[in-house]
């Protein structure tokens, strides 16, 4: 088998459909591979008390697994090399030289590498299960095993491996090719990077977002519909980003928003990102669907970053209040009420990638496994909340709330009516009701209809979804947002470099922000006005 039709078998396993036929050739013999346990240490322990779900990224992966492709010409090359570093092939930074004698010295039960057809695989995890037995692979153990596998295989037998035998492989040289943060100069770069380094799973629960995701989309797109209306020679060499966030001293007219499960992306999680918050002087929601527990956010956090905690109420109230509590007791600065999830959207490619995902073993999750990971940390989750929620919340704290997920004008006002401090115009990046409207088209209406809310002292506007420029962050800042919030890209630059990616992420956006200040012709933050955007009733010109 060449690497090149190797490599489109290994597309034809990935692409397949359905579990069972991918993986039928094992099944058949030895039943489904099992994920292995998730840890039970109280570090695993989430923000709200369960269990986290490391494991479940790394579930599957139990398996041989292809270390690197090479060519019979390449392999020829590297037998008789005594260099026993692996190089990489000129022009192709993905691919990789093995040297011979390193093959030679994987001879082991506990560390077996084959070579067949010129390529050599790492079978260690796979010995113990393969159907011909432990003793037929370790008779070739650091051997090229090609002669005695190709007559009694079927052609396809390595590619109907599960594609976590792959994902390992695709994962770890995605890690070697990765460059440094600087070199990755927008927010769209870091999420194709990030992209190679997440499994399947993972990828799709980040990504996901309701139904044919066009809410999803037009955030981002609607963005491009608000122009500037630029004013120059205005002296503009010193520009300072700093304003407020909910009363609180940021460096950045931009927060991170609340969202689960950033260890599917990085061992440390949100520890990361609560750190690179506290050096970048920005605010922070966090979730508490996170995967660190809240006494590892305390230790990492400073007792001066303006951190706030996004609930949702549970079903049980009781668990609610204790939580608020704590969170009180904990220092934080504020509490974020996330509203547009009375149930989880339908997002179906996190769904499609559910078979990899177990739910957590403990805590109120949806257990059947049929729903996707959303699904399976959800269940805890109360869709009857209602406005007299927000009074029973200011009875149990006095931390000032703000609620996130308001996706029109009547919503604002009813929450400004309630004695709520903030909203957030929110529709959950897209993962909840497809076709809510993107949130930078509801203050435009807000602006339009209710500009007194937008210019006042007790009340403060926030959005955020597909925010990925910082010319993004100014055109809702110019029509009246007290700041802007980033999801996804804090999570794909989080994957990427852990708490170096988060603060890349964030210089990335500051020096835009800035740049755009300057031709924009301000030099501070509250000088922004709506009369410097205009709305385009018309899609921009196609990208290059
Ligand atoms: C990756 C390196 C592999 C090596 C070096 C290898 C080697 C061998 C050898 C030497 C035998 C003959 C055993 C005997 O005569 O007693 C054998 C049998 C077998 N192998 Fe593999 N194998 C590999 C991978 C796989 C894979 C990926 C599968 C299936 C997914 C597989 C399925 C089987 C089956 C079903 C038999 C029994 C065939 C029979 O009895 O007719 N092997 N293997
Ligand atoms: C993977 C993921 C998990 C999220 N988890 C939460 C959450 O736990 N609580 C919450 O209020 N919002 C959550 N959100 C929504 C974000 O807070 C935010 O509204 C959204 O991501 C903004 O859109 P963007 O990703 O385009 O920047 C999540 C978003 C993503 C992508």
């Amino acid at each position: 088998m060449s690497s090149r039709s190797n490599v489109k078998n290994l597309a034809r396993a990935l692409s397949r459909p359905s579990v069972n036929s991918r993986q039928g050739f094992l099944r058949r013999l030895h039943g489904q591979p099992q994920p292995p346990k998730p840890p039970s240490d109280s570090s695993a322990a989430g923000a709200n008390g369960k269990t986290h779900y490391l494991w479940a990224a790394a579930g599957g992966l139990a398996l041989a697994s292809l270390l690197y492709n090479v060519s019979p010409l390449e392999s020829s090359i590297t037998e008789h090399s005594s260099d026993a570093a692996p190089v990489s092939v000129a022009g192709d930074p993905h691919r990789k030289l093995i040297a011979y004698d390193e093959v030679l010295r994987h001879n082991t039960k506990t560390d077996c590498w084959v070579i067949i057809n010129g390529e050599v695989y790492d079978v260690t995890k796979f010995v113990e299960i393969h159907p011909g037995g432990v003793n037929a692979i370790l008779k070739m153990a650091g051997k090229d095993a090609t002669k005695a596998f190709m007559p009694i295989h079927p052609p396809d037998a390595l590619s109907t491996l599960p594609p976590e035998y792959h994902e390992e492989v695709r994962i770890r040289q995605a890690r070697e090719a990765l460059p440094h943060p600087e070199a990755a100069l927008n927010l769209d770069e870091i999420e194709d990077l990030a992209k190679g380094l997440l499994t399947r799973v993972a990828y799709a629960y980040y990504a996901s977002a309701g139904d044919d995701e066009y809410t999803f989309r037009e955030n981002s797109y609607a963005f491009k519909r608000y122009w500037f209306r630029p004013r120059v020679m205005n002296r503009v060499s010193k520009v300072t980003t700093s304003t407020t966030f909910m009363g609180y001293p940021v460096s950045l007219p931009v927060f991170i928003c609340p969202a689960a499960l950033a260890r599917l992306g990085h061992p440390e999680g949100e520890v990361n990102i609560v750190q690179a918050a506290a050096k970048e002087g920005v605010a922070q929601g966090l979730s508490i669907n996170s995967s660190c527990s809240l006494d590892e956010i305390q230790e990492a956090k400073t007792s001066d970053q303006t951190l706030f905690f996004q609930i949702y109420l549970d079903r049980n109230r009781k668990n609610s209040e204790n939580l608020l509590r704590r969170i009180e007791k904990d220092g934080y600065k504020g509490i974020i009420l996330t509203v547009d999830s009375a149930v989880p959207g339908k997002r179906e490619r996190d769904m499609r990638a559910k078979g990899d995902f177990q739910a957590p073993a403990t805590g109120g999750a949806n257990t059947n496994g049929t729903k996707g990971v959303a699904q399976a940390i959800s269940g805890y989750q109360d869709p009857d909340i209602t406005w007299d929620d927000v009074a029973w919340m200011r009875s149990i704290t006095k931390l000032p709330l703000m609620i996130k997920g308001i996706q029109s004008v009547e919503d604002v006002e009813k929450a400004y009516k309630n004695g709520v401090k903030a909203v957030v115009l929110s529709n959950h990046g897209g993962r909840s009701l497809d076709f809510s409207p993107p949130p930078i088209d509801v203050l435009y209406e807000l602006r339009q209809r209710r500009p007194d809310l937008l210019n006042n002292s007790k009340f403060e506007v926030y959005i955020d979804g597909g925010v990925r420029r910082g010319t993004d962050v100014l055109k809702a800042l110019c029509l009246g947002a007290k700041g802007v919030g980033l999801g996804r890209p804090i999570l794909y630059g989080n994957t990427g470099w852990g708490e170096d990616g988060v603060r890349r992420v964030l210089q990335i956006i500051r020096e835009e922000v800035e740049t755009g200040m300057r031709l924009l012709g301000v030099t501070r933050v509250e000088d922004l006005k709506p009369e410097m955007v205009r709305y385009m009733g018309h899609d921009p010109a196609p990208r290059r």
